[in-house]
């Protein structure tokens, strides 16, 4: 078992430790919840304040042209793709990951045909939108069991929807085993990559990918409810129309023409006035990914979440996701019946994780401001908090409406 001071050792000698420092990390707390809502790099607060505060205060208007709020959804969508490894043309910041979905899945059905299949256990928006483009299209919806293969979806399936990391288990797609079945067979595949995106080496391009949605709350820390993104590789575009063909997707929106004429790059994805003040504030937050290497933080969040599990197994506790030394997302999931209670628990001491029923806890690491003594001292805490039991006062056990 690793003690604190190689916990102490290792956060020396981690090639992202300067990271931490951009981060407006709350006092006294360990934060193990950034795959739900990331910790706001200090950067993003400060863009923030700077686009309310001049470019909306005192340029008004000509802010659009003057402070490049028009291409702020492009300019942001070049940075992104970085991260998930595409060409700086093929990604939008717009909408969220819900809407994203449905333009994409619709966009395909219209020009394909077919049916849609999803996951049983996805995340439930994914399962849920889809139903609602089923009904407005009248294309048939399967609904198929965990983990089934592009190979092994029912005939006639066209459109398939599958998180990238997912949201209970942190298990790792197949990206490109996934994407050459999905070839073989004239199937499209849209990747929800909300718990990848700032986290896992992601290599979009090269593993085939050719839709993807992420979300921007999450490991890339933009803020509660940020935009969202969607990615179409550039020789798609052309084939597919946006469901809610606004004037933003318009080729010459300032034309102000009758007729919708969709706009021939990744501007087609774009469909209302873009939300200025969210963008900015991702804006803000992604330059904290300036310069790194997303190699180092895959790997170094699945040693965190290795810190975690070893005290796990002490503990006698059972993980529901992937185990030491495996390739995983960047959050632990352990199973006790008590689950909710003892996160509880660990909020009442500063150490801020999260529960999904009906006994999973969740531990998020965001290799960019988690450090290795943080893990140490949240495993010392949750072992404290099974020892003796303190998970087991009225205070802890009276559910609250967010798990
Ligand atoms: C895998 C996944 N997809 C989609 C969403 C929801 O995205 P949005 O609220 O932007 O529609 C979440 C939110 O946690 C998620 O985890």
């Amino acid at each position: 078992m690793l003690t604190r001071e190689a916990c102490e050792a290792l956060d020396r000698n981690d090639p992202l430790k300067d990271k931490r420092d951009l981060f407006a990390l709350p006092d006294g707390e360990i934060y193990l919840d950034g795959n739900s809502l990331g910790v706001p790099p200090k950067a993003a607060l400060a863009r923030l304040q700077h686009a309310a505060e001049t470019e909306w205060a005192k340029g008004l208007i000509r802010s659009w042209n003057d402070a490049g709020w028009m291409d702020l959804p492009l300019t942001l969508g070049a940075k992104l793709a970085r991260l998930v490894g595409v060409e700086p043309q093929e990604v939008i910041a717009v909408d969220t990951v819900t809407i994203n979905l449905f333009k994409l899945a619709t966009a395909l059905l219209a020009r394909d045909g077919g049916a849609i299949a999803t996951e049983a256990g996805e995340f439930p928006t994914d399962n849920h939108v889809m139903e609602g483009v089923a009904r407005i299209t009248g294309a048939p919806m399967h609904r198929v069991a965990p983990n089934t293969r592009p190979a092994d979806l029912p005939e006639g399936v066209t459109v398939f929807i599958k998180s990238a990391v997912h949201y209970k288990s942190a298990e790792i797609a197949d990206f490109e085993g996934y994407e050459a079945e999905a070839k073989a067979r004239g199937l499209n595949i849209i990747w929800d990559l909300s718990h990848a995106t700032g986290l896992v080496d992601l290599k979009l391009k090269a593993w085939g990918a050719r839709y993807a949605v992420g979300c921007g709350y999450k490991f890339l820390s933009g803020g509660p409810g940020a935009p969202a993104f969607l990615y179409c590789a550039e020789d798609q575009i052309g084939t597919l129309e946006h469901p809610v063909s606004g004037w933003l997707g318009h080729k010459r929106p300032f034309g102000f023409e009758d007729a919708y004429e969709p706009d021939d790059s990744i501007v087609r994805w774009r469909t209302s006035s873009p939300s200025i003040l969210a963008l900015s504030a991702l804006d803000g937050a992604v330059s904290a990914y300036d310069g790194v290497d997303m190699a180092q933080v895959e790997k170094k969040a699945i040693a965190l979440g290795d810190i975690l599990l070893e005290k796990a197994e002490a503990l006698g506790l059972e993980h529901a996701c992937p185990g030491r030394g495996q390739r995983r997302g960047g959050h632990v999931v352990l199973r006790h019946e008590q689950g909710y209670a003892i996160v509880q628990a660990l909020i009442a001491r500063g150490i801020i994780g999260d529960f999904r029923a009906p006994d999973l806890m969740r531990f998020g690491f965001n290799p960019l401001y988690n450090s290795y003594a943080d893990v140490f001292d949240a495993a010392e805490a949750l072992a404290d908090v099974i020892e003796t039991r303190a998970w087991d006062a009225p205070e802890f056990l009276a559910r609250k409406a967010v798990t």
